[in-house]
């Protein structure tokens, strides 16, 4: 029974791989619905679900394929978080964030005068922590999965041996990084070839297609032991990376505790430290909760004003308190307490920008001393997933394990490699989030999920390094203050402040393109990104049935039965 399902999905997939799917952004459907940032991924997510999976085993399935379909992001060498809410009021937090390798030093990007060497916690194999993600789908599925763990991954094995039709935006991706493929990879691999992709060549992945069949057949010690392992340690040793076969054995996902902090009449369930995500966007929302926002024009220069003035505090926080809760204490309920959060506000004065140096970090209690991805899936149980997955940069560190085919993260860069200097996304740390063996580095990834008392309303997240915390947070505030419907509170414009630099970053083509001058005059300095964040949510309406909506900004689409 096993095998012939097997081979359905086979054909299935066959058929889906040689021809481009065209999948809407958004829709809504009756059973089931899933969004993720690539159509093939959402084929395979909502063929999951069809055939009788849960949102959990949808979403490893997802997470595999979008290994395949989704390689600048999608991961098996990376790391993510997960977030998990069902209809009959459980909530769980999963953490397979990579960790530093036990040889890893806090001054290992340091030349002798202890200034930082450019690029070197970016590229290559000094650049990658220990990958999470295979051990945390094991540990996903273990405790929450219903379909057998091979049915999960054959699709993917399949969309990487027999390939797939790439997107326009991927092949200029793949072409952006060419240079950089070839300058880190001397083996062949499916990444490093001097030809110019374009839209509909078909990408294959015939190593990365053994490892997951690797991983299939033996679970995660497909990949954390065995040939995979072997691999691994080879390629560490070949070109001066630290990875050893004992950090891979000792890699351990871990359950932690959601933060859950309550907003006006909802509850926001998001995810616990080692990323910053979820106290952040537990200090924003509790730092304009009481100034009725709602009664504020969106496009007012207020609106702006006040979520950027609590932004740069939170984020100056962020830099002195937040670290893998397993080295250091984090202040969390000190952090969300209200009065807290109010007080950090007091010298806030309306349609004025605070300076830079008149924001520091507060004294909470309790303290005693791009690219990534997101995918959420709704199933017919009322259970929502919503999980953030990354590499960290764009294709991580470059490097193609040799042999194995899949791509090593670079996110030993989240970790602050000297206190004050800025990582890759211009935030900064302290000591909380130094170096040191086995440790997780700080992430701003903010997996999110808004209930209504037991009912979970909506999954949500965003990629985009430090401005994925204020992404989420404005696409909440949309939804809970201004009552927009999905489709609008993800694609309405945004923007971010993150305390150092003392820029507003505002997207361009603004609703109102004035509100640049308004801000401008009364002393804020602007930058403008082409866009902000890349939303991809999915809410059970009041009458039960399950809307996906893909964000405009990238090419996220929506599929379900
Ligand atoms: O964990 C973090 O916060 C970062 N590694 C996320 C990287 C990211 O979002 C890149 N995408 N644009």
């Amino acid at each position: 029974m096993k095998n012939l399902l097997i081979l359905v999905q086979f054909c299935l997939y066959t058929f889906v791989s040689w021809s481009q799917p065209v999948l809407p952004k958004s829709q809504i459907f009756e059973n089931g619905v899933v969004v993720s940032a690539h159509p093939e991924a959402s084929l395979v997510g909502s063929q999951i679900l069809k055939m009788g999976g849960n949102a959990v085993d949808a979403a490893i399935a997802i997470q595999f394929a979008l290994a395949v379909v989704y390689p600048n992001a999608g991961n098996i060498g990376g790391g993510g978080f997960m977030i998990y809410a069902d209809s009959k009021g459980k909530i769980d937090a999963l953490d397979f964030r990579e960790k530093a390798p036990a040889k890893a030093h806090k001054d290992m990007y340091l030349d002798e005068k202890g200034e930082v060497i450019k690029n070197k916690s970016l590229y290559g194999s000094l650049a990658a922590g220990v990958p999470g993600s295979v051990r945390g789908m094991a540990e996903a599925h273990k405790k929450y999965g219903s379909l057998p763990w091979e049915q999960l991954i054959n699709p993917a094995i399949i969309l990487a041996g027999q390939g797939y039709p790439i997107t326009e935006r991927q092949a200029n991706l793949l072409n952006e990084y060419q240079e950089r493929f070839l300058k880190y990879n001397q083996t062949p691999n499916a990444f490093n070839s001097t030809k110019a992709w374009k839209k509909g060549d078909i990408f294959i992945q015939s190593d990365l297609a053994k490892t997951l069949a690797r991983i299939a057949k033996k679970g995660s010690n497909g990949f954390y032991k065995g040939k995979t392992a072997m691999l691994i340690r080879k390629h560490m040793k070949k070109h001066n990376g630290i990875i050893t076969s004992k950090d891979l054995k000792q890699y351990n996902a871990v359950w932690r505790k959601p933060i859950e902090v309550s907003y006006k009449d909802y509850s926001i369930i998001t995810m616990p430290p080692p990323s910053s995500g979820g106290i952040a966007l537990g200090q924003l929302l509790k730092m304009v909760e009481s100034r009725s926002l709602k009664n504020i024009e969106f496009e007012n220069p207020l609106r702006y004003n006040i979520l950027a003035e609590a932004e740069k505090r939170v984020y100056a926080d962020r830099s002195k308190y937040l670290g893998d809760p397993d080295f250091v204490k984090v202040p969390i309920s000190g952090l969300m307490d209200s009065l807290y959060c109010t007080k950090r506000m007091s010298n806030f004065v309306e349609m004025q920008p605070t300076a830079q140096k008149d924001i520091t970090y507060g004294m909470p209690e309790g303290y005693e001393s791009t690219e990534t991805t997101h995918f959420s899936v709704a199933d017919k149980y009322g259970t929502l997933v919503s999980i953030t997955t990354t590499l960290n940069g764009n294709y991580g560190s470059s490097v193609v394990v040799e042999g194995a085919g899949f791509m090593l993260n670079n996110e030993m860069d989240d970790f602050s490699a000297k206190p004050g200097t800025p990582n890759m996304f211009g935030l900064i740390g302290s000591k909380a989030n130094q170096i040191e063996p086995n440790k997780r580095m700080l992430s701003s990834m903010t997996p999110t999920i808004i209930k209504k008392g037991k009912k979970p309303l909506f999954a949500l997240g965003s990629p985009g390094g430090g401005t994925i915390i204020t992404t989420v947070f404005q696409v909440v505030l949309n939804l809970l203050e201004y009552k927009m419907d999905l489709e609008q509170a993800v694609n309405k414009s945004r923007f971010h402040h993150q305390w150092t630099p003392d820029i507003l970053f505002l997207e361009q083509n603004q609703n109102d393109e004035s509100i640049v001058n308004k801000l401008n005059k009364i002393g804020y300095k602007i930058e403008r990104p082409n866009f902000l964040g890349c939303v991809g949510a999915v809410q059970i309406r009041e009458d039960g049935s399950l809307l996906g909506v893909g964000d405009k900004r990238g090419d996220d689409c929506a599929a379900g039965f």
